[in-house]
């Protein structure tokens, strides 16, 4: 197992690519806390349609331990008490994955500022917060790895103002702190995924799925588990010596010119 013990805290794991790194991380090991606003998996239009069981009902399942706690991580004291939880609970916390995001479809002219603020503040604000309430205790438990979920769209737009923005910043972010905190042999890395079946795809008409899905290379779309053995890598000690790195998983979807 490579995450034997280490405690894990996930973002947005109720759902979609955060259940399947928690699940990844529960099959290694590890003690996983799944952070996120509602316990109930999100059903979507086109994926996950039945799903019903709790991320932490599923984590027992494997037999590994698991905790609820509900979370907006664009609210600081809601990430604080998350940080708090966590170590009350399991006296330590190692990992952090910064996984949920949301994207608001809209354009420059047609968008509220509201949805702008909104999205900026999940998907790159709240990067700052877990930073900001983790490190001591990565510090403290002399081992750390922290990774920024973002998505093949930090290189480039289609998804609306906010969104590629937001995970273009994810991307530097991740590197300044891996400045911060390397001597400490804590490392930060992000995770740029494809399309992946997630009800996150919602927002998409079934024309703009099928072109997503004729544009990656390999024979089919990506799963939330092809994120979860990504991000079991680079939480375990096979990638101590990997900081500040971004690793694309999106199976070629980027890979043509
Ligand atoms: N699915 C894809 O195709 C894809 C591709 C690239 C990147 N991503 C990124 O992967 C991450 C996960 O996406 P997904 O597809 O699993 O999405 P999803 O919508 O299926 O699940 C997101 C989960 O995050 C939770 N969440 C949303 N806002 C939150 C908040 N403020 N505080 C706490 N939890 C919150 C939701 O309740 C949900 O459980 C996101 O950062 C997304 O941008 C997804």
């Amino acid at each position: 197992m490579k995450l034997k013990d280490r405690v894990a805290i996930v973002t947005g794991a109720s759902s979609g690519i955060g259940r399947g790194i928690a699940l990844e991380f529960a099959k290694e090991g590890a003690k996983v806390v799944v952070a996120d606003l509602q316990e109930k998996p999100k059903r979507g239009k086109y994926y996950d349609r039945d799903l019903a069981t709790p991320t932490v009902t599923a984590i027992e399942e494997l037999g590994a331990e698991g905790l609820f706690v509900q979370t907006d991580v664009a609210r600081e004291d809601e990430v604080r008490n998350l940080v708090d939880r966590t170590v009350a609970r399991f006296g330590k916390l190692e990992i952090v994955v910064n996984n949920a995001g949301i994207n608001v479809p809209g354009t420059s002219e047609t968008m509220p500022v509201a949805d702008w603020d909104r999205v900026l503040s999940v998907n790159l604000r709240a990067l700052f917060l877990t930073s900001k309430f983790a490190i001591p205790h990565l510090r403290a438990a002399h081992y750390g790895r922290m990774i920024h979920i973002a998505s093949v769209h930090f290189r480039g737009g289609s998804s609306g103002p906010p969104y590629a923005a937001s995970k273009a910043a994810v991307v530097n972010l991740a590197r300044d702190t891996a400045l911060e905190v390397g001597r400490d042999g804590i490392t930060v890395n992000v995770i740029c995924p494809g399309f992946i079946e997630t009800p996150i795809q919602d927002y998409m008409t079934p024309a703009e799925i099928e072109a997503a899905r004729q544009r990656t290379v390999m024979p089919r779309f990506g799963l939330p588990r092809d994120i979860g053995r990504a991000a079991v890598f680079l939480a375990s000690d096979d990638a101590e010596w990997i900081t500040g790195a971004s690793l694309v998983v999106d199976g070629g979807y980027i890979a043509a010119i």
